[in-house]
């Protein structure tokens, strides 16, 4: 198996794998079997050290290396990624618990993309302008940059944050997510084979409050890029306080969708269950709230749970557009009780509920679960559940949709679902959320990813994304 090549036990720093400085290792779990595929050395504050140690000494050079020499290099990452596809979507269908379909699809393929993307914006990118005051505005690497993942696009995240810090030339340490290490010491291979030079990329797999804290607090870590929950980015944030680094953060969501009274209330419903449920409901700017004129309600809720009854879970090692499992037990144990709660509150459970669906014992298996009669202000329709669950909530009219809409701490994304593209613009303009998709369109991976308020700071992806690696200099002459 392939699998049996990766360095589990090793850290990759200043361009070598290197033995941990203490032993001390975590088991990875397949979600779908509950069985131990791997033992993973986890880290700690002094590993951290030598990796940002690395980092700073490579920083002089590659930051002075030219746009061409890092375009030539995420070039050659590119072709190597490429070569190595289906031994990620393999790693990755084993560690997060998604199915094959998904990880060769999308969660392998958006590396691709955002790589792709990211080469073009760098192609693109003015590294140095003069204003309009006659001065010279430089773009400068910020320098070294601490980079946090999670687990449910590992790849997208760990995309997002390396190939743009690269592309403007910082230096890095990635500490992945300790549920889904192996697709990252994977793609440490790919980058060492693409000849990244030496003590520009540093892996170092570990928790969150050893190693995590441990990179958000070095004073030679001048950046920290984060994602995950709230709860983490805010610590991040205040560990990060007293050596003022940059801390950019892509947090949690509740997005809604409104569909209004003149949309295609069934194909704007099965379009919702589809993404909500993608990734066992595992993403960040998932469609959980869907919003529906009161008067379609009872309709929109009878083509919810016809469409739930035939949604299938499955295992992830199979082809198909099942669902798998939740990652990890963890996750499983937090859904249930939030489902538990939403029946406690007095929501109509439609379809799923407490429990595994029948034929799936073993395994963090959840049941797809519609959730009707909800109020805006009920936990299940507040809180971030990261399960396949949805909740349905009826308005009176655009005005309440749009109050439903932003009564929400976090502003990620949003999506509208109108007969009419200018009607759906006007929406669009009353939403406080980060990206706004229009009947059921995609934002492009040169566009900015974020959110608004909880959802976090900054934006990763294209342009904006090599912005936040950047520092700014401004520089005057005396006039000739
Ligand atoms: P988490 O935020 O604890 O984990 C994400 C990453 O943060 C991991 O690499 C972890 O090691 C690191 N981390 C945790 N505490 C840290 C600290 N004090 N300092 C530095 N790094 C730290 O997320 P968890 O517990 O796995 O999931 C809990 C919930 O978070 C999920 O149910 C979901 O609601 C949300 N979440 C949101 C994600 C998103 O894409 N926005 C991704 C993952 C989780
Ligand atoms: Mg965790």
């Amino acid at each position: 198996m392939i699998m049996n090549k990766l360095r589990y036990e090793q850290f990759f720093i200043d361009g070598h794998w290197v033995d941990p400085i203490e032993r001390n290792t975590l088991p990875v779990i397949n979600p779908a079997t509950e069985q131990v595929i791997a033992s993973v050395a986890m880290g700690s504050g002094k590993d951290i050290d030598l990796a940002v140690a690395a980092a700073k000494g490579a920083f002089p050079s590659f930051s002075a290396t030219s746009k061409t020499a890092r375009k030539d290099l995420l070039q050659r990452i590119l072709n190597v990624y490429r070569r190595r596809y289906d031994e990620m979507s393999e790693l990755i269908c084993a560690e997060l618990g998604a199915p094959i379909k998904l990880c060769h699809n999308a969660q392998t393929a958006v590396g691709v993309g955002h790589l792709e993307a990211t080469i073009e914006a760098l192609d693109a990118f003015e590294f140095e302008q003069k204003n309009r005051a006659g001065d010279l505005i430089l773009r400068e690497p910020i320098g070294v940059c601490g980079l946090i993942c999670p687990w449910n696009w590992p790849i997208n995240q760990i995309a997002l944050k390396v190939f743009p810090a690269l592309a403007v030339g910082c230096t890095v340490v990635l500490k992945p997510s300790e549920i889904t290490p192996l697709n990252a010491l994977l793609f440490a291979e790919i980058l060492a084979e693409a000849g990244v030079p030496k003590g520009v990329f540093n892996l170092v797999n570990g928790d969150g409050p050893t190693v995590g804290a441990a990179l958000s607090k070095h004073p030679n870590v001048h950046m920290v890029s984060f994602t995950g929950s709230t709860r983490a980015g805010t610590q991040i944030t205040k560990d990060a306080a007293d050596t003022v680094k940059r801390v950019t953060l892509e947090l949690g969501g509740k997005s809604p969708n409104i569909v209004l009274d003149d949309a295609d209330l069934a194909a704007a419903v099965k379009a919702n269950l589809n993404h909500c449920f993608q990734n066992s409901g595992q993403s960040c700017n998932a469609p959980t709230r869907l919003l529906i004129p009161a008067n379609q309600y009872d309709k929109a809720v009878a083509l919810a749970q016809d469409l739930a009854e035939r949604y299938r879970v499955g295992s992830p090692d199979q082809e198909g557009n099942h669902i798998g499992p939740v990652v990890s037990l963890a996750q499983y144990n937090k859904i249930q009780a939030l489902i538990k709660t939403g029946i406690d509150d007095g929501a109509r459970l439609v379809f799923g509920g407490l429990g595994k669906p029948n034929g799936f014992e073993c395994g963090y298996y959840v049941k797809p679960t519609v959730f009707a009669d909800v109020d805006n202000a009920m936990a299940i329709a507040q809180e971030e559940i990261f399960g396949p669950v949805l909740v349905m909530i009826p308005y009176r009219d655009i005005d309440h949709a749009i109050a439903i809409a932003n009564d929400t701490p976090y502003g990620l994304a949003a999506y509208i679902q109108s007969g009419n593209v200018d009607k759906a613009t006007q929406v669009m303009r009353r939403l406080r959320a980060g990206m706004v998709r229009i009947n059921g369109s995609d934002i492009g991976y040169a566009s900015p990813f974020g959110g608004y308020k909880l959802s976090g700071n900054g934006r990763e992806g294209g342009e904006f994304g090599l912005e936040d690696y950047c520092e700014i200099k401004a520089v005057s002459y005396p006039e000739s």
